[in-house]
C-alpha cells in the first residue's frame, strides 16, 4: 500500500517501496524527498536510454547516493565509472558531470544532493582526454564503492567513516552489529537525515512511537529532537548519516532536547 502522498518534503520516514509503487510504469520520475535550508535531496529515476543532460555548477559540489540499478557517471575529466547500490559519487564545483542509467530493470533510482537553490544551465565541454580516477582515501573521493567500504573495514565490528565532507555537509557510513545503538543526542543547528543501505535499524526520536527502516529508506529528524538508532536486523545495518560540517552532537547530561 502506498502511504506517501507525492512531493512530500521532510517526511520522518519514506520507504522506498512506496515511491517504487506510487512510480510504478514510470520510464523517468523525480520525488523531491529533502529541504532542510542546506540541501535540496531529489530522488530520481530514469530507465535505461533516457535523455541524459550534462552541465557544471560552478559554485557548489553536487553528490549522489545510488540505490537501484546501474548508473554510469562521467565527472570532469575523469573516465566513465559504473555506480550501484550504495555507492557515493561527488561532482566537485566545475567539474562537467554526464549521468546514464544502465541498468536493465525499470528502477535505476539515484538521490541527487545538492543546495536548496541549483543552476543547471551550464552545459560545459565534453573532455577531449579521459584520465583515471586516482588511487585515494575517503573522504570526498569521485565515487565510493558501497562493496569496497565494507571490504574495507569488515562486518564484525561497528565502525564509520566519512565519506563527504564541505562547507555544506558531512556524510558518513555507518557499519553496525547486531543489537547495537548508538549514544542519544541532538542536533541544536541542523536536521540530520539517513539513507538505509543494508539491515534494519529502529529510530526513537523524542517521546515519538519509534519506527523501522530497512534498505533503501529514507529517515529525517527535524533538528531539537533526541535520537537514537539500534541495529534491529540479525545481520548488520548499513546507512548513510547526512549533517552540517560541524556536525554538532549533545548528549545525555548536557541540556535536555527542547522539542519531545
Ligand atoms: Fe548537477
Ligand atoms: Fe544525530
Amino acid at each position: 500500500m502506498v502511504t506517501i502522498a507525492s512531493q512530500t518534503v521532510n517526511q520522518e520516514i519514506i520507504h522506498l517501496a512506496d515511491l517504487r509503487a506510487l512510480n510504478d510504469g514510470k520510464e523517468r520520475w523525480n520525488h523531491l524527498l529533502n529541504k532542510d535550508g542546506r540541501n535540496r535531496a531529489l530522488l530520481i529515476s530514469a530507465a535505461p536510454g533516457a535523455p541524459p543532460d550534462p552541465h557544471i555548477h560552478s559554485d557548489f559540489n553536487e553528490f549522489w547516493i545510488m540505490l537501484d540499478g546501474e548508473t554510469e557517471y562521467q565527472i570532469g575529466q575523469y573516465v566513465p565509472f559504473t555506480a550501484k547500490w550504495g555507492d557515493v559519487v561527488i561532482a566537485p564545483a566545475g567539474y562537467r558531470h554526464d549521468i546514464r542509467s544502465t541498468g536493465t530493470g525499470p528502477w535505476n533510482m539515484r538521490l541527487v544532493v545538492g543546495p536548496q537553490w541549483s543552476n543547471h544551465d551550464i552545459k560545459g565541454i565534453e573532455p577531449s582526454k579521459f584520465i583515471p580516477l586516482p588511487q585515494a582515501e575517503p573522504a570526498n573521493l569521485i565515487h565510493t564503492s558501497y562493496e569496497w567500504m565494507l571490504e574495507r573495514h569488515g562486518t564484525e565490528n561497528n565502525w564509520g567513516e566519512e565519506v563527504v565532507l564541505d562547507q555544506r555537509n558531512r556524510v558518513n557510513f555507518i557499519h553496525s552489529i547486531p543489537g547495537s545503538s548508538n549514544n542519544p543526542h541532538w542536533h541544536p543547528d541542523f536536521d540530520e537525515w539517513w539513507v538505509v543501505l543494508k539491515g534494519e535499524l529502529e529510530w526513537r526520536v523524542g517521546k515519538k512511537d519509534p519506527f523501522r527502516a530497512g534498505p533503501g529508506d529514507v529517515v529525517f529528524v527535524e533538528k531539537g529532537y533526541r535520537h537514537d538508532i539500534v541495529t534491529v536486523s540479525d545481520e548488520s545495518a548499513v546507512r548513510l548519516a547526512v549533517t552540517n560540517r560541524a556536525g554538532v552532537h549533545i548528549y545525555d547530561g548536557d541540556d535536555p532536547a527542547p522539542k519531545e
